[in-house]
């Protein structure tokens, strides 16, 4: 018996509104996704990702020098303390990325004494490929690569992980992957990150509990189990019968479903050619045609349901065809959405209430305590 009269419990919270936000808009019908008013689209055509920043961080785009003097700030904070570039080293070599990543953003803290938290979002977001990269390279027995300052974000994390810097299609690539993963409305980790920011704890609390939520492989982590099942398949010609047993054994298909998008999600649009074009020129064209085989079969059986394919099903193909190692896809999608987080962390407290929901409690009223030898 439930100990309160019975309410409407909100499972997942789904269609819950928890704040009023001017930082994204997702129309998930009609495949919509605008930051600060601008589509994703748009963006990736025309921007790049530190001006994408600064649009999320202060609302507006910037005037030249106004993002000039950003890029300088954010190149500044590239480089890690020297004693946290000795621990990365010291980490266990089969530690998650995600977990080095979570613990690395909260090591920074201790070295930042700045209160202004515009400086300390510049240090968090310019600082996190240097903890990603140089532990991609330490766990492998690597010489760490110190980060430019030339270089962009993007490159810069391309430059320090390889040790060479990337070509410009390469550069690009991930720099619009940057972009498209930079923000996404009230999903669970930026949720968990306000949740932090209404008990009016720091950034660096708010960023390291967006990180832990979004290592879940319902969230962030899917974009790994995608690549990985693409693997498994192993041919375009394996892909109808792998999906079937997939959905047949009550499995779920990793980069496919969304809370919002009841149609295309728009960055699976952006990313699909990417991934296509980059995975022919690396010589991986099978991983690519093996996850469209995927893609086809899966939506015979979900698209009826309204289950299509996300953000996840081409981002790990991108990152594969990068070179890049699959347990640092996450982390990536972390060090990119470290700015939406941030942007509704400063834009929550702004009119801050402190997070609280409630339990609906439908456990026993009234026991009495039995002491050790009686139970
Ligand atoms: N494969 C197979 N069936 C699915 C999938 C999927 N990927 N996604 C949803 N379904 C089915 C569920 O089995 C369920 O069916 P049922 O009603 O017969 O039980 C129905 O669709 C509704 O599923 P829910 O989990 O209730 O829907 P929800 O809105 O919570 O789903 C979620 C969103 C969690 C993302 C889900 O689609 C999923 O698990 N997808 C796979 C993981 C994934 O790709 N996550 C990345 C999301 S994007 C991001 O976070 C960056």
């Amino acid at each position: 018996m439930g100990a309160q009269e019975p309410v409407v419990v909100h499972k997942g919270l789904e269609n819950v509104y928890v704040c009023e936000s001017n930082i994204c808009f997702i129309d998930g019908e009609n495949s919509r996704l605008l930051y600060r008013g601008y589509s994703v689209e748009d963006l990736v055509e025309n921007s790049f990702y530190e001006e994408v920043a600064y649009l999320l961080l202060y609302g507006r785009l910037p005037k030249r020098e106004e993002l000039s003097s950003f890029v300088e700030s954010l190149r500044q904070s590239y480089e890690l303390p020297k004693v946290m570039l000795d621990l990365l080293k010291q980490f266990p070599k089969n530690a998650h990325p995600m977990d080095v990543l979570r613990t690395g953003v909260s090591m920074l803290s201790f070295f930042d004494n700045s209160s202004d938290d515009y400086s300390r979002a510049l240090r968090i977001i310019g600082a996190m490929p240097t903890i990603v990269a140089s532990f991609a390279r330490a766990r492998k027995g690597l010489e760490l690569v110190a980060p430019k300052k030339e270089l962009s974000i993007a490159t810069n994390f391309l430059y320090m992980l390889n040790g060479n810097e990337p070509d410009e299609e390469d550069a690009r690539a991930m720099d619009i992957a940057y972009i498209v993963h930079a923000e996404h409305e009230m999903n669970a980790s930026t949720f968990s990150c306000i949740v932090t920011a209404s008990t009016l704890s720091d950034l660096y609390s708010v960023v390291t509990s967006g990180i832990a939520t979004l290592k879940g492989p319902l969230h962030g982590g899917a974009n790994e189990r995608a690549l990985e099942y693409f693997l498994s398949v192993g041919s375009p010609e394996k892909a109808e019968e792998a999906v079937e047993h997939t959905l047949n054994a009550k499995q779920r298909l990793m980069g496919f479903g969304h809370r919002v998008y009841k149609n295309y999600d728009p960055r699976y649009k952006i990313l699909k050619p990417l991934a296509k074009a980059l995975s022919e020129k690396k010589g991986k064209a099978w991983v690519y045609k093996t996850a469209e085989a995927v893609e086809q079969a899966a939506l015979k059986r979900l698209s009826e349901h309204k289950i299509f394919p996300n953000v996840d099903f081409y981002s790990g193909i991108l990152f594969h065809a990068l070179g890049i190692e699959t347990d640092l896809f996450t982390p990536i999608f972390a060090m990119s959405r470290s700015v939406g987080w941030i942007a509704h962390a400063l834009e929550y407290v702004q009119n801050n209430r402190l997070i609280r929901p409630k339990a609906y409690y439908t456990g026993e009223l009234n026991k009495k305590y039995t002491p050790i030898d009686q139970r």
